[in-house]
């Protein structure tokens, strides 16, 4: 696929399942992210891999991280927790790996993170995979963070969810690029009526 084409009709998978990405695919993801825009070459992002049975292990992190959270959390909420790690083959935990006595700025380091994440989504896509980025209350919870290895100050910038798509794409509005882009000149600047 022409990569405008695939920039144009990338969706994210609501339902993924098995076949899980090979290991060459996993590959390609990683490498994509590698070349995410990088200011410095810092490289300040960092990635975990959970698969397998390591899910469950997961499972078991963000169900306790929910009653930590809730301790009113009843057997049906912590279930549900624990099959978020259940949602596809492969999870890809993308987050920050600052470097704060480097000159760029954290927001420029977290942006590249963002931008690795965004690499992983399309390498996904143009290898016939499904994937899904998400966060929720997981990502800013501490207990999950110690869990993962990452350090206090870094942040889940996202959980990429990768696998094969069985929901198929889902109708979304179309967003049409005047309502977030202008051409500016001199004059657009200017208060109306000035
Ligand atoms: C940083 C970030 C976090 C997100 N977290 C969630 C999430 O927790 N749950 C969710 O349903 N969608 C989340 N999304 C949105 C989806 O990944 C997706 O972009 C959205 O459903 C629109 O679908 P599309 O990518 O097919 O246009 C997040 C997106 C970003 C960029």
């Amino acid at each position: 696929m022409d990569a405008v084409e695939l920039l144009l009709t990338r969706y994210s998978a609501l339902k993924l399942g098995e076949p899980a990405p090979s290991a060459q695919a996993v590959q390609a993801m990683l490498e994509s992210a590698a070349r995410a825009p990088d200011h410095g070459r810092l490289q300040p992002w960092r990635l975990i891999l959970i698969e397998g049975e390591a899910r469950l292990g997961f499972g078991e992190v963000l169900a306790e991280a929910l009653s930590r959270r809730n301790p009113l959390a009843n057997e049906q909420a912590l279930a549900r927790e624990r099959e978020k790690a259940l949602r596809a083959p492969l999870i890809i935990v993308v987050a920050t790996r600052c470097d704060r006595s480097a000159k760029i700025p954290i927001i420029e380091q977290t942006i590249s993170a963002g931008c690795a994440a965004h690499s992983i989504m399309l390498a996904a896509s143009a290898q016939g995979l499904g994937a899904m980025w998400r966060t929720g209350e997981p990502a800013y919870d501490n207990a999950v963070k110690t869990a993962l290895g990452i350090e206090p100050d870094d942040l889940i910038v996202g959980f990429i969810y990768v696998g094969t798509d069985i929901g198929g794409p889902v109708t979304r509005p179309e967003r049409a690029p005047r309502e977030f882009a202008q051409h500016w000149t001199a004059d657009s600047a200017k208060p109306s009526g000035s």
